[in-house]
């Protein structure tokens, strides 16, 4: 059982709670799963103060161009590789990418779209703080930057709902003590 923070203070603290997510296999491994429409996400828990997603990526699928609203998060992958994109001012600039072990810091207002890149499907675990409420989605069309905030449930293909106590603990106990 891995103790969940209480209190997050930097994205740094989502980090290293993914890290000791992904050292263990034994709390999402199970849970992977992969649809041909759309990429996958699966609440592995949360409380208050944060949520952690297990996201499924298949060959070529994406996020497509977002923020966070005003959560901020962290991810790092697990299998696979990942390009972000970041948005500049004519659109969508290339910016790194990302392959099994590393880590992204998502600020809040941070807007970026992710896209499966590589021979194989990926694997990406993900912190948010607070937990997300809304997604802001960007549309480039028309020669206008448009942004919508899109309610969380109605952004993805989320699965499996909430899942306290199954594989993360709730308990208020600080992070570094788990
Ligand atoms: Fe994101």
């Amino acid at each position: 059982m891995i103790a969940m923070p209480t209190e997050i203070q930097d994205a740094g603290q989502l980090q290293a709670l993914l890290e000791r997510v992904r050292e263990a296999p034994e709390l999402w491994q199970g849970r992977v799963r992969f649809d041909e429409a759309d990429r996958v996400s699966v609440s592995i828990g949360g409380n208050e103060h944060l949520e952690v997603w297990l996201i499924c990526w298949n060959e070529g699928q994406s996020s497509g161009m977002h923020d966070h609203d005003a959560s901020h998060g962290a991810a790092v992958v697990v299998e696979g590789q990942l390009r972000e994109d970041l948005l500049g001012p004519g659109g969508p600039v290339a910016s790194a990418t990302f392959g099994e072990g590393a880590c992204m810091l998502f600020p809040a207002g941070h807007i970026h779209d992710m896209t499966q890149v590589g021979p194989t499907r990926a694997v990406t675990l993900h912190a948010y703080s607070p937990p997300l409420q809304y997604v802001g989605r960007y549309d480039m069309g028309a020669g206008q930057l448009r942004r919508d905030a899109v309610p969380r449930d109605q952004d993805a293909r989320y699965v499996d709902g909430w899942d306290f106590g199954h594989a993360l603990s709730s308990a208020a106990t600080p992070a570094h003590q788990a």
